[in-house]
């Protein structure tokens, strides 16, 4: 049976969320995008009326939210502004790891603390030559009795150098590609662990996206998740989970550009007449409008198939790759239809088109996500 009806305490904290993003993100987005600053007050308030840590369990202090409520959340947030809900995609993806792979002791250790305070944490896998080639990764971690000492160099990591939790991915056995992958958990306060540039981006600016440098880092055994040489599968089944969140941050960008376009099309006027009245720019709308839908019902179905434990792997990538690819498309429409209004900073739609581009990058380029649905369908 197919419902899209959503539950009460869904519809509850959807509408939470929106209010909060009406209040707490709309009217900041454009000052943040101007300065690239982290957006500490907009994350305190989340903290503070329990939108933050969605992902954890409540036994740990989070939100334990199913997997379909946090998307419609991401929506509601990326609305406002896709830098902002950067810092809550980037924490969400960071602790995925050690939700599915870390012990009952690993979980309380390191996520009890957490919760306890609006913390940051930090997924660090890419590096400057294993961007989509995970199996290529440098950085080392190289077993000394009781302990791993950790050594490389992460880039275009979410929150690297500014968190308080990292799971760094290395290379236990270089022989074996992504068999000798590992994950470990790194309190961000490890001596060794620096932050290196700080990335001057082109939109999402809001979100922070640093280089981490691992010099020598040393963590007790008992930090690595799972065994040794799971870290790459981890990673995938992380992503697995992320990726419906990126499409819904994309919908949300996409749902903001159709309204402002939809809004100004009305009150427009050109040859006499507003600029809706003409077939081009109805088209347009229409495609617009269609797009949101399609993509909301695969970010949905994407969601629904985490929670209820069924595979997704596939539907998760589409999720991804049709979401940004058809937001990247509305907001350039969208854009349009403002004129050259829409290519002044004084108008939302610029900031929209050039933070909604990561989307289609970041969490696994749209290349890697039709490789992963190809490999699916091949199977
Ligand atoms: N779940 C579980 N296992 C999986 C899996 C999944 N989704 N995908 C692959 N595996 C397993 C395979 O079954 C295989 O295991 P066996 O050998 O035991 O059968 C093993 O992992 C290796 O799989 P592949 O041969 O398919 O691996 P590959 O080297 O060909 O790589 C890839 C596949 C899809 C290209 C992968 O490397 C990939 O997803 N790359 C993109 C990485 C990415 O998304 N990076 C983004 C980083 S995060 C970020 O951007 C956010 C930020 O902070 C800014």
């Amino acid at each position: 049976m197919v419902s899209f009806q959503l539950t009460d305490e869904q519809t509850a904290i959807r509408d939470l969320a929106r209010k909060f993003t009406q209040k707490e993100i709309v009217p900041v987005a454009a000052e943040y995008d101007e300065k690239a600053e982290m957006p500490w007050p907009v994350i305190q308030k989340a903290f503070e009326i329990g939108l933050w840590n969605l992902n954890i369990p409540e036994k740990y202090g989070g939100q334990g939210l199913d997997a379909l409520t946090q998307v419609l959340i991401y929506e509601e947030l990326a609305y406002g502004c896709l830098g902002i809900f950067g810092a809550f995609g980037g924490n969400a993806l960071a602790v995925t790891p050690l939700l599915i792979a870390g012990t009952e002791e690993q979980k309380e250790k390191f996520l009890t603390p957490f919760c306890a305070k609006p913390s940051l944490a930090a997924f660090a896998l890419t590096e400057p030559n294993a961007g989509s080639d995970v199996s290529n990764l440098a950085t080392t971690a190289t077993r000394k009795g009781d302990e791993y000492i950790l050594n490389g160099t992460k880039c275009f990591i979410t929150h690297g150098g500014i968190a308080d939790l990292y799971t760094i991915f290395a290379s236990t056995d270089k022989t074996k590609g992504t068999k000798g992958i590992s994950a470990f958990l790194v309190p961000g306060n490890t001596p060794g662990l620096y932050m290196g540039k700080k990335e001057d981006k082109m939109g999402d600016r809001a979100s922070h996206i640093g280089e981490v440098i691992i010099e020598e880092v040393r963590v007790p055994a008992s930090n690595l998740l799972g065994r040794e040489g799971e870290g790459f599968k981890i990673a995938m089944r992380t992503l697995d989970i992320t990726r419906p969140s990126i499409g819904a941050a994309a919908l949300g960008v996409a749902r903001r550009a159709f309204e402002e376009a939809l809004k100004y099309s009305k009150e427009r006027v050109q040859f006499g007449k507003p600029i809706s009245a003409n077939q081009a720019i109805q088209f347009m709308l229409a495609d617009m409008a269609t797009g949101i839908e399609c993509a909301r019902a695969l970010v949905w179905k994407a969601a629904w198939h985490i929670d209820q434990g069924k595979p997704n792997t596939m539907l998760s990538a589409m999720s991804k790759c049709y979401a940004s690819d058809m937001a990247m498309k509305v907001t350039v429409d969208a854009l349009q239809i403002f004129g050259g209004y829409g290519y002044m900073k004084d108008y939302p739609m610029e900031k929209l088109m050039r933070d909604v581009k990561i989307t289609q990058i970041y969490e696994g380029t749209n290349q890697i996500q039709r490789m992963v649905i190809a490999s699916q369908l091949l199977r």
